[in-house]
């Protein structure tokens, strides 16, 4: 069995590639990743050296090099991760998102159907659904629920989910999609609200808390979200939507007054900056599919997992301090400067 892993030197796509080479140490792994500003070779260094892993430095967008290396490989699955991922990028920037987002899925499904799969797997999101009000806790995000985006990111993932949605009518191409809740743990790059809270307690700087604090996101472990997908890609059904989550849902004051509580800093590092524009109220997932048909359940809750990254960033300074250097601190300082 051979898998392509596109966007492995990420965060999730990187947490994917070390739970399929443990989960099944007989399959191949090819991780194509263009390496951009999210991406980092670093984060590969265990698994670089396996004669089951190879690295291929390469756009998903770009056709020619996406062709060549279907031709040369022969892959059974594709899981597609790579994109740009951060909502806050895109209300500065949205043409990126577009081009690798949606042209890149594209390029990678003509790629599919040119060479043959057994699987196009799609790492979508759940912030395809838009937002849920604050004072329904009842509500919760189900596969048939009608797409709608709220930010140039969510808009781009809700356009690759419609094509690869299309490709399969169409086409006859075997996909599944995964969409997924806010997810949090080892080698997640610190633009993100748990890292960069964490590296900035650490640092005993500024908490920067958009609005009031008050929105709610759904908080999944990545490695609950790792295995989900290697159920998903074994055993879920094609042309198939799943969602995952946890029913963690907590308000981004409540995780960042953990985070403090945990690394023994004080509530008073706490700053509220102008909000996000557009900024999605509350995330929530019903897992129930994925559950009854593919037995899945997350196995880390919400306090165990806050520790074990925690401890991990810890342990890790060297991996973030590096990545918090250079481009990113202009982007830090241009993003919350004026807030
Ligand atoms: P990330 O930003 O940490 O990593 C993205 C990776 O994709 C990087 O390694 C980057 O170099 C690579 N990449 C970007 N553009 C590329 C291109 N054109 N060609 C090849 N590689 C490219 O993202 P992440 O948080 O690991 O998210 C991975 C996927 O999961 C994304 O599709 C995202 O939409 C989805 N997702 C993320 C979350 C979350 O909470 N982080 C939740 C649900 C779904
Ligand atoms: O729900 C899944 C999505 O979760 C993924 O599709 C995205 O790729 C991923 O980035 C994430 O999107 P969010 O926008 O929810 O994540 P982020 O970490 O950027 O922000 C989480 C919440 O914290 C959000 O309500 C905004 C808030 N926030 C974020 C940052 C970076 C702050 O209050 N301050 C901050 O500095």
């Amino acid at each position: 069995m051979k898998i392509l892993v596109t966007g492995g030197a990420g965060f999730i796509g990187a947490n994917f590639i070390f739970h399929m080479m443990e989960a099944h140490p007989d399959y191949d792994i090819v991780c194509l990743d263009a390496l951009t500003y999210a991406g980092n070779l670093a984060t590969l260094e265990s698994v670089m050296d396996k004669p089951n892993f190879k690295f291929v430095k390469g756009d998903i967008a770009d056709r020619k090099t996406v062709f060549e290396l279907f031709e040369a490989e022969k892959f059974n699955i594709v899981v597609n991760f790579a994109a740009e991922s951060h909502v806050d990028r895109s209300i500065e920037d949205p043409g990126i998102f577009l081009r690798t987002n949606v042209l890149g899925t594209q390029v990678l499904m003509d790629a599919c159907n040119e060479y043959g799969i057994d699987r196009f797997h799609q790492v979508g999101t759940d912030e395809v659904y838009g937002d849920l009000p604050l004072d329904r806790p009842d509500l919760f995000f189900t596969e048939d629920m009608p797409l709608t985006a709220s930010s140039p990111y969510s808009a781009s993932k809700a356009s690759a989910d419609l094509l690869v949605m299309a490709y399969h009518r169409t086409y006859g191409l075997p996909v599944t999609i995964s969409r997924c809740s806010n997810n949090y743990g080892p080698y997640q790059f610190p633009e993100k609200l748990i890292p960069l809270m964490i590296a900035n307690a650490l640092a005993d700087k500024n908490l920067p808390v958009y609005g009031t604090g008050e929105n709610v996101r759904d908080w999944l472990y990545v490695e609950d979200h790792c295995r989900a997908i290697d159920l998903i890609i074994h055993d879920g059904e094609v042309g198939q939507v799943y969602n995952i989550g946890g029913h963690n849902e907590k308000s981004n004051l409540d995780v960042v007054k953990i985070i403090l509580n945990q690394v023994g800093k004080p509530e008073e590092l706490i700053t509220f900056v102008g909000d996000r524009k557009g900024h999605d109220l509350r995330y929530a997932i019903d897992p129930k599919k994925i559950h009854e048909e593919l037995g899945w359940l997350p196995e880390t809750m919400f306090v165990d997992g806050i520790k074990l990254t925690i401890d991990w960033y810890l342990e890790n300074e060297s991996w973030w301090k590096n990545i918090i250097s250079g481009e990113y601190q202009d982007y830090y300082d241009k993003m919350y400067s004026n807030r």
